[in-house]
């Protein structure tokens, strides 16, 4: 969460930091500013959208080749102007963007009051600026000194950039937990949050590990850890085009990546999974194979879809390898006493590979001693480094804050896996599992087939888009599916949505039924199918209107169904990549229809990078 960019160079420094901001946004965008050095500190901030802030400074002198932004998402303080960064010491010189959070900033503030300090925001921010500040001053150390003594006392997650009036062709750096990016460029360098703003510019980039302080010139970049020893920066080459990040003639991030899911799929198949020679080739966990067949345990950890992508794999591995699974929050996971044992195998399941709580549920996890194996989309992000192995996704960057094509990606390739464990561990015959792999294969094409009936859910949509509340029930392997819908609407569309089990909505739930209440049905055929036509028929006695999603040919849905969404037939294990599909067009259409920033939702952020 929050976005931050940075250049130093010979270009103008404004343009540059802004389309990175808006490449950011998904981050966070509740404030933006930015600062720029150019014959003294220029500082420029505002509440709302990186546009926002855009259009309060046509016409500004804006020129300055050195220069930092930030994009918000509020975590100490409302948005609001003030509270936006880039935040400014007390002696007017220094300025720093920060995401993350400082946890003991209450002592750090107190400390700083006792001296005479003041605020003139509410940022845990501002605090650290001012407490570097105050080192620097007492200490007479150089800035790059107080930085470091500074950041030993600091608890919580940061990366930072600052500038100094007085030094003016140098910025300073410094990362943990949260990511920081470095792009190398012929004489400049550009940093961000994530590579999106520097491709354009170059493809030869650093990513700085925690505990690093990054000294950085037009000609020369220097690492350092916290003890002010050098560390050689490791330079990577991306692999990444600027046309996967931008819209590519659709309305909206989210509405291409729905319907690049067909690709997506692929890609995650592509070079994997023979269904003809009936092998799936993961070199992840083919080097780790013993680790998993002798799993007494796998734990799935992760968050949000992420963790809907979790619940779906629990039913997988159990059905396929015959493996006790449970799935975590990593929220709770980290903050639990857990029992973990050596043999245990974790996976850990995240689209930024960013998200604050995962990387310390993995760090806690590791202590113990476990196996971790990192299920990420976003490739050279911070869980991929710290995972023992991994799978990556494939699916190309996500920049709706809604996850869509990430989440079917986690889908696939938690299904391989679990094949590949089945066949090895001999707890799957080799009927059924070729059947899967095929199954798997297809679903590029089913996909295709799914989304030529956006025009069908557009219409639904718009029938039911004043809805107040809605239910989302599903059994078995659709059970997640129902959570993930529940989950897509509340994000899109903002109206009240909750995802429970078929069976169980009559503990309770079932007294919410009446004749404006949405109920969506996962009802695709699979063994759960004559259950859950029952728990339909509870529904409609009650006069609630049902939405159902079922494999197109199901006349008993149908019938009974107010309205009905049809998806391919496809294997129950595979199923849930398929009726997905129906809940994201759903929420997006929903959304649209009601006017609202799909790509934006209100309070949301993409990339959790605070607990
Ligand atoms: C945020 C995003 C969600 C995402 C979750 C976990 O809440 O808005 O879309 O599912 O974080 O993120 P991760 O990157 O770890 O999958």
């Amino acid at each position: 969460m929050c976005g931050i960019v940075a250049y130093i160079g010979p270009r103008q420094a404004y343009p540059i930091i802004l389309k990175g901001l808006k490449r950011l946004e998904y981050r966070g965008y509740d404030s933006a500013g930015v600062a720029l050095l150019n014959s003294g500190l220029k500082v420029y901030k505002k509440k709302g959208k990186v546009a926002d802030l855009e259009e309060t400074l046509v016409g500004k002198d804006l020129h300055a080749t050195i220069g930092i932004g930030h994009t918000r998402w509020a975590t100490h303080g409302e948005p609001s102007d003030r509270n936006a960064h880039p935040h400014v010491s007390a002696n007017g010189k220094l300025s720093m963007i920060h995401n993350g959070i400082i946890e003991n900033y209450g002592q750090l503030k107190q400390e700083l009051e006792n001296k005479g300090y003041t605020f003139s925001s509410d940022t845990d921010t501002e605090i650290l600026l001012k407490f570097i500040e105050d080192i620097q001053i007492n200490n007479k150390s150089g800035l790059e000194e107080a930085v470091r003594i500074a950041l030993k006392r600091v608890v919580g997650a940061y990366v930072i950039v600052i500038i100094d009036e007085d030094n003016p062709d140098t910025l300073i750096a410094a990362r943990k937990g949260s990511p920081l990016v470095i792009g190398i460029g012929k004489g400049e360098h550009f940093l961000a949050s994530d590579a999106t703003p520097i491709i354009e510019y170059t493809k030869e980039v650093v990513y700085v590990n925690d505990y690093e302080l990054a000294i950085i010139k037009s000609d020369e970049l220097i690492l350092k850890n916290l003890g002010n020893e050098k560390v050689t920066p490791f330079i990577q080459k991306l692999d990444l085009e600027l046309a996967a990040i931008e819209k590519g003639g659709y309305d909206h991030f989210m509405l291409k990546e729905i319907f690049e899911q067909p690709d997506t799929i692929f890609d995650c198949l592509r070079g994997r999974l023979d269904a003809e020679a009936g092998t799936i080739t993961m070199a992840g966990v083919q080097n780790h194979i013993e680790q998993f067949k002798n799993a007494n345990r796998i734990i799935i950890i992760a968050c949000g879809t992420s963790w809907h992508a979790g619940l779906i794999a629990e039913y997988i591995f159990e059905e396929l390898c015959r493996t006790p699974v449970e799935v975590e929050y990593a929220s709770e996971f980290r903050y639990r006493n857990p029992v973990i044992h050596k043999g245990d195998v974790i996976i850990a399941i995240s689209q930024s590979g960013e998200t604050a709580d995962t990387i310390v549920a993995i760090e806690k996890a590791k202590e113990h001693g476990a196996f971790i194996f990192g299920v990420v989309n976003a490739v050279g992000s911070s869980i991929a480094r710290i995972s023992h192995a991994g799978a990556y996704t494939h699916a190309g960057p996500e920049i709706g804050v809604a996850s869509t094509k990430a989440f079917t990606g986690q889908l696939v390739v938690l299904m391989m896996i679990a094949l590949k464990v089945a066949i090895e561990k001999k707890t799957i015959d080799q009927k059924r599992y070729l059947h899967l792999l095929n199954e798997l294969q297809e679903l590029p094409d089913k996909i295709t087939l799914m989304l030529r009936e956006k025009d069908a859910i557009r219409a639904v949509a718009n029938k039911y888009k004043d809805a107040t509340d809605s239910l989302y029930l599903g059994r078995g392997y659709n059970f997640p599916v129902a959570l993930e819908g529940a989950l897509k609407l509340k994000e899109i569309s903002y109206i009240h949505a909750e995802g429970y089990p078929a069976a169980e909505m009559k503990h309770g739930p079932i007294a919410l039924v009446q004749e404006t209440l949405p109920v969506v049905f996962v009802a695709t055929k699979d063994s759960y199918h004559e259950k859950i036509v029952s728990n339909i028929q509870e529904i409609k006695a009650r006069k609630g209107k049902v939405i159902a999603v079922i494999t197109a040919g199901d006349e008993i849905i149908t019938k009974m169904a107010d309205d009905v969404i049809s998806v391919p037939e496809a294997d129950e294990i595979v199923a849930p990549v398929l009726s997905t599909i129906p809940m994201q067009l759903l929420a997006y259409y929903i959304g649209v229809a009601k006017g609202y920033d799909v790509d934006k939702p209100r309070n949301l952020a993409k990339s959790v990078t605070v607990e």
